[in-house]
């Protein structure tokens, strides 16, 4: 039975023994977020899932509003999934004070890839993660390499600030065609969904290639006619690209009104 909670203190006093993880989301559940359920429920005793959509990590002119909002579902999967617990907090339990005067600063990589696109986003991320991180007294999170430069830089906040946890990143889910599970995949219609296409195919055929020329000259033609923010080869702590060894190829990209991410791991030789 999974019990769901939406105050700090209901959290504080729910009984849990074992090693605890947590799985933070936004809501707007699907395979993806099940995945990292799943992962957690085999790795820890207890097991809580986060709902909190963030208005610290949305810009200005972002989807906040629109973001959508699938409560009872996203329980329900909890439930399937064998989640102990759900903390679904309102604004005010928050950020009882308002805005946060104190934040985490995420660091030059903040300002790069979806920082640049995105100002602001990671020092919101990182700032509700570390509270959730606090709240859920968590020994290990689990997050997607989805949001490949989410989980780089939530593993370096751990590491600069000494923060006593876990992080395990579980490989992006997708569908058949290719396409990475995302909560903003709803928005696309059917011409879109074709086009958004190319962002995985790009991946797959540039992630082929073994030198970084051949990597970003193969992806880029997959994106032609398309609105790309950034293509970008980096090394798999997002700083320069290797010339051999482990990389990561990463894609932004807007499909009419929706702004879709992705990467791939790949060697160069
Ligand atoms: O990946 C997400 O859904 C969010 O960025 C997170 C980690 C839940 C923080 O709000």
């Amino acid at each position: 039975m999974t019990e769901v909670v939406n105050t700090r203190n209901a959290l504080f006093e729910a009984k849990r023994s074992g090693k605890t993880g947590v799985v933070m989301t936004m809501g707007a559940l699907h395979a993806g977020h099940a995945a990292l359920l799943r992962t957690a429920r085999a790795q820890a005793d207890f097991v809580i899932a986060t709902i909190f959509v963030n208005p610290l990590q949305f810009g200005p002119n972002e989807d906040l509003a629109r973001y959508p909002r699938t409560f009872d579902a996203d329980v329900a999967m909890c439930e399937a999934e064998g989640v102990d617990l759900v903390f679904a907090p309102p604004v005010e339990e928050m950020y009882p004070g308002g805005q946060p005067v104190v934040t985490v600063d995420p660091g030059p990589l903040g300002g790069q890839l979806e920082g640049e696109h995105r100002p602001g986003h990671f020092a919101g991320v990182l700032t509700v993660v570390l509270k959730l991180l606090n709240l859920t007294r968590a020994d290990a999170a689990y997050f997607g390499e989805k949001d490949y430069q989410q989980l780089t830089l939530i593993r370096r906040m751990v590491r600069d600030l000494e923060v006593p946890v876990e992080i395990v990143g579980v490989p992006t889910v997708r569908e058949p065609d290719g396409l990475a599970l995302s909560s903003r995949n709803r928005y696309l219609s059917d011409a879109e969904r074709d086009l958004s296409l190319s962002l995985s195919r790009a991946l797959r055929r540039g992630g082929a290639q073994r030198t970084v020329d051949a990597v970003l000259a193969t992806a880029a033609a997959e994106l032609a006619g398309i609105d790309v923010d950034y293509l970008e080869l980096r090394d798999p702590e997002l700083g320069a690209p290797p010339a051999q060894g482990s990389a990561r190829l990463l894609v932004a990209a807007r499909i009419g009104t929706t702004r879709l991410i992705d990467n791939t791991p790949l060697e160069l030789s």
